[in-house]
């Protein structure tokens, strides 16, 4: 039941976190603080805590500093980046003034325990409805605090006037304290996703743009701002994401008014959006989050995403993907002989990737045409299903469905279904092919239900489990043409969600991957309707254990497709042994991709052993803590996980390269009870990692057959403040570390 609120402070608290809002100005709503739960203030208090954050203007400036808004306005003296831009013809209605004329709350129930003041604690959504008269909109602004101690914000704008109104952009801020002066997001390439970029806040504007169309392989992921060497133990954080599958912008701005924003918004392309009378747009959502260390941050993220009801309960099923085992070489007899050989070894999922529709032979043809070619599949694709189904995994199946080649059926009948600029579809008035292919136009109506009829008819006739759902070229020149080439990037975006939304309506309990080529379209959105990414097309394990270390930011080890591929990693030309492939792969949603048909009887006992190991672990991997631990020796990488209840860890020790030291200092380990006992021992599965020189405390040689040592018993407190000796490991070795709460009198 919603209330109406009428309060000019109002406190939003939720989990960890807590948001003042000033309303007081009867405007766009302007936070006065968020961070940690405020758990103490009084009506007064909070009052005075919204009046004590009003800066002072320095000279020559506006005679009155207004606080930052949530959308900031030029008429507020904002002389940063607007957050809401657009016009009518002639160039009016461009400086938009917003007048606050409701609030109202949803949730948890609301307290004013003050006249002006409103306490509205645990989770719950405050809609703030504000009008601008004079220039003819009103917007909507929805602040969502999501129990565990996230907020959440987007704004929807509605043309008032029967003249249209041209939206540039539509985006919210959320202030930082000038204390916050680094910045660390990610960026990255094909192959090369969520490489780590720390820098400097400087006077001015930091902007991240994704032009990409898709969330881009170089999306900053979760934009963190704190004090200078913020670690992951340490150092007080504000994160923020903006969640959309298209194009969108994050900034960090600093104004010489000593003002600090952080925001985010769609990016809109000209003319995009034009809102005829009682037309809106809505934003994307925009995260908001505050912790002390980036392994907290990670772990609030992982809490809220493992509370909502669609987030995936089953154990994450072991995945054989045969891309990197057969590529476009579909062959029914060698591929139901890699699902036996895979159904022997533990195997649960089985994906059959590119290559099985009609004259898909290579990447240069086919897209568009989904039906199952008879050359390559005379049977059809029932048998191999069936032989799947049979040997007791799942079945899934690869598709592209927003893209098109132009040598398919599908262009060459609907040249008008390709999105293209310039007017015309003329092939040398297309877009510059890539990866030799266009996309699909899926904002009409009659595209979204040719590829929806033919996914629904193949997953229901074919007894689909699964679907990989690929991405594989940005939108350049994304017009509609059968609208003169408009820009459509928005309506794509749009429309993709629909798409997915309506599949996976008609087809319950279907779970969709989400894949552009590789990590291109991960982000909070997207996971909204799928339930894993393909993390990057680089599988080999040295670029994975850097790139899962630094996705963790944004999504938990189980939403993470994570494979062991064959000992040449097909991207980097880099050699690894499967100890080392297997102790990666293991962080994430685990499988295979590689011609395991290939493989002796002690390779495939040891990929077993893996998958045993996988198998028995994946309750832990999948519902604990992240911890990430700084080691003296930049070379050495502690990643692990712990239960909730702090009985149980599994930690990996990488050693990336060779140190100009010897593994000198110790392993110090957190997130465990610093008041139980532990036994910590290692833990080797398969062929020992590489050079693996032992120490004392593992009591015993792991490298023996069996490898089960006793390890050592200490203290939680003694292992997070006094640690143990590093052993020594060759470079691009991982060894696995087990700690379980040890009490005497229990082996
Ligand atoms: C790109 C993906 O990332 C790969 O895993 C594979 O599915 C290919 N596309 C297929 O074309």
């Amino acid at each position: 039941m919603s209330v109406n609120v009428e309060a000019s402070v109002i406190h939003l608290q939720a989990g960890c976190l807590s948001v003042v809002l000033d309303c007081s100005l009867k405007e766009i709503p302007r936070i006065a603080y968020w961070g940690q739960a405020l758990r103490h203030e009084s009506a007064q208090t909070l009052r005075d805590l919204a009046l004590a954050s009003q800066m002072v203007a320095e000279g020559n400036s506006p005679d009155y500093l207004k606080p930052v808004g949530m959308i900031p306005l030029e008429s507020d003296g904002w002389m940063g980046r607007p957050g809401l831009s657009g016009s009518r013809t002639k160039g009016l209605g461009w400086a938009p003034r917003l007048a606050l004329v409701g609030l109202s709350w949803t949730g948890a129930p609301a307290t004013f325990p003050g006249e002006s003041v409103g306490v509205l604690s645990g989770p719950g959504t405050l809609e703030v409805s504000l009008v601008d008269k004079t220039n003819k909109l009103s917007l909507l602004l929805v602040i969502e605090m999501i129990d565990v101690g996230i907020v959440r914000c987007c704004a929807r704008i509605t043309n008032d006037a029967h003249s249209s109104y041209l939206l540039d952009e539509l985006g919210l801020v959320f202030p930082l304290p000038l204390e916050a002066n680094q910045i660390l997001d990610t960026t990255g390439r094909w192959g090369k996703e969520r490489h780590p970029q720390r820098r400097p806040v400087t006077l001015g504007t930091d902007l991240r743009e994704s032009r990409h169309g898709r969330t881009g392989f170089d999306a900053p992921g979760v934009t963190f701002v704190g004090a200078e060497g913020f670690s992951f133990a340490s150092g007080e954080v504000w994160g923020l994401h903006t969640a959309y599958s298209g194009n969108h912008r994050t900034w960090v701005e600093k104004l010489p008014t000593g003002q600090q924003v952080f925001g985010g918004s769609e990016l809109l392309l000209p003319g995009e959006v034009e809102l005829g009378y009682q037309e809106s747009y809505t934003t994307p959502w925009i995260y908001g989050l505050h912790s002390y260390g980036l392994d907290c941050a990670a772990n609030l993220v992982h809490s809220w995403l493992r509370s909502r009801p669609g987030h995936p309960k089953t154990p994450r099923p072991v995945t054989l993907n045969v891309w990197e085992a057969v590529y476009f070489r579909h062959d029914q007899e060698e591929l139901c002989q890699l699902a036996d050989v895979a159904a022997k070894i533990g195997v649960e999922r089985y994906v059959l990737d590119d290559g099985w529709f009609l004259n898909r032979r290579n990447d240069q043809a086919g897209l568009g045409d989904w039906y199952v070619d008879s050359e390559v599949w005379p049977g059809g694709l029932q048998p191999l299903v069936d032989h799947v189904h049979d040997l007791g995994m799942q079945f899934g199946l690869w598709f592209e469905p927003e893209m098109v080649s132009p040598d398919s059926n599908l262009a060459r009948e609907h040249p008008e279904w390709i999105m293209g600029a310039q007017g015309s579809t003329d092939a040398d008035q297309l877009p510059p092919l890539w990866r030799h292919q266009q996309v699909l136009n899926i904002s009409l109506p009659e595209v979204r239900d040719y590829i929806e009829n033919r996914v629904v008819s193949l997953v229901q006739t074919l007894g689909i489990d699964y679907l990989k759902w690929d991405h594989n070229r940005d939108l350049i020149e994304a017009g509609d043409l059968t609208a003169q080439g408009r820009a459509a990037v928005h309506a794509q975006t749009k429309a993709l969600y629909q798409l997915l939304d309506s599949i996976r309506q008609r087809c319950p309990g279907l779970e969709i991957e989400s894949c552009a080529s590789g990590g291109g379209r991960i982000d909070w959105e997207i996971i909204e309707r799928t339930d894993r990414v393909w993390v990057s097309d680089c599988i080999d394990p040295v670029e994975r254990q850097e790139m899962v270390g630094q996705l963790v930011q944004l999504l938990p080890l189980e939403l993470m497709g994570t494979h062991v591929a064959s000992p040449v990693s097909h991207t980097t030309g880099r050699t690894s042994t499967l100890s080392a492939r297997g102790a990666t792969a293991l962080w994430g949603h685990f499988g295979i991709e590689w011609n395991i048909a290939t493989l002796d009887q002690p390779q495939l006992d040891e990929l077993a052993a893996w998958i045993a190991f996988y198998r028995e672990n994946r309750a832990l991997l999948h519902s604990g803590k992240v911890v990430r631990c700084e080691t003296p020796d930049p070379s050495l990488w502690l990643f692990g996980v712990v239960s909730e209840d702090c009985q149980r860890g599994l930690f990996a020790l990488i050693c990336r390269d060779r140190a100009p030291l010897a593994p000198i200092g110790r392993l110090r380990f957190r997130g465990l009870n610093q008041g139980w006992e532990y036994r910590i021992r290692p833990r080797v599965v398969g062929e020992p990692p590489g050079g693996l020189t032992q120490p004392p405390w593992f009591g015993g040689d792991a490298t023996e057959p069996g490898g089960e040592v006793p390890g050592t018993v200490l203290g939680g407190e003694a292992l997070e403040l006094s640690g143990v000796a590093t052993p020594r490991l060759n470079p691009e070795q991982v060894l696995l570390i087990e700690i379980e709460h040890h009490q005497f009198g229990r082996s």
